[in-house]
């Protein structure tokens, strides 16, 4: 990417605490059981709360369990994923990705298995790393999104806005976050666990909490393609 220099008078502060959030902001596969103060709580989902959304209808529900509430799911996703019953999401999930797609899927992959120890063929530890996303990484917080089952693809968009919004939030706050499609994957749990009614959709979840630095998943950083290959400016 392109760098900013002194000389661009477009350069100022608000860009540059804004690149250093983006650039910051990853996803973290191991917590602190350290709690986040409620008050700091509420505010990075007031700062989400900002995400715009068609038509301004903004329709995400958005559940967030701490404390004996996180536990209580934690048990519940272990116990259904150990039970062998069907996996129950309310979107299908994505298996096979094509080409360059599964190219990138594969090297994410890797650099986390390389960073955490666990062989590719070795199919027992790639469960118990999989598991780890239902114990929320050690996360003693996650929130679940999800959306009324009118909505399409453009309100999926929507709640998109807001979980990238919230992850923001809390970077810049000191706190750190993973988006977990995987958290989605027994929605009929986290709807019974949590009373969610029958016209929602659990779309997709999110560890959350203080980064423990020591953990070597969190070492992983992940590429993106060079602009040219993205973005199409005409003029
Ligand atoms: C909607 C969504 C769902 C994701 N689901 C999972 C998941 O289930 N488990 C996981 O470990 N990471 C998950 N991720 C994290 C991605 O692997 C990660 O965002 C990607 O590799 C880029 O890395 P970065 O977030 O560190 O920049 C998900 C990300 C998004 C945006």
């Amino acid at each position: 990417m392109q760098q900013t220099t002194e000389s661009q008078s477009w350069v100022n502060e608000d860009g540059a605490a804004l690149e250093r959030l983006l650039r910051q902001r990853h996803s973290v596969r191991g917590f602190l059981a350290r709690p986040i103060p409620a008050p700091l709580l509420t505010r990075v989902f007031e700062l989400a709360q900002l995400a715009p959304s068609n038509v301004n209808a903004q329709p995400w529900r958005v559940d967030v369990l701490s404390g004996g509430a996180a536990e209580r799911m934690r048990n519940a996703l272990l116990h259904e994923a150990a039970s062998g019953a069907g996996e129950s999401p309310d979107y299908p999930i994505t298996v096979v990705r094509p080409g360059e797609y599964r190219t990138r899927q594969i090297d994410a992959a890797k650099a986390l298995f390389s960073a955490t120890g666990v062989k590719r063929e070795d199919l027992v530890a790639r469960q118990e790393s999989f598991l780890g996303n239902f114990r929320f990484f050690g996360a003693p917080h996650v929130a679940f999104l999800s959306m009324p089952d009118w909505c399409g693809v453009r309100e999926a968009a929507d709640v998109g806005m807001f979980a990238q919004s919230l992850m923001l939030a809390l970077t810049a706050h000191g706190l750190a976050s993973c988006p977990q499609s995987s958290l989605s994957h027994y929605a009929a749990v986290v709807k019974r666990e949590l009373n969610i009614p029958d016209d929602m959709r659990v779309l997709f979840g999110l560890s959350f909490g203080y980064e423990d630095p020591d953990h070597p998943s969190n070492v992983v950083r992940t590429s993106r393609l060079p602009i040219e290959e993205a973005v199409a400016f005409t003029r």
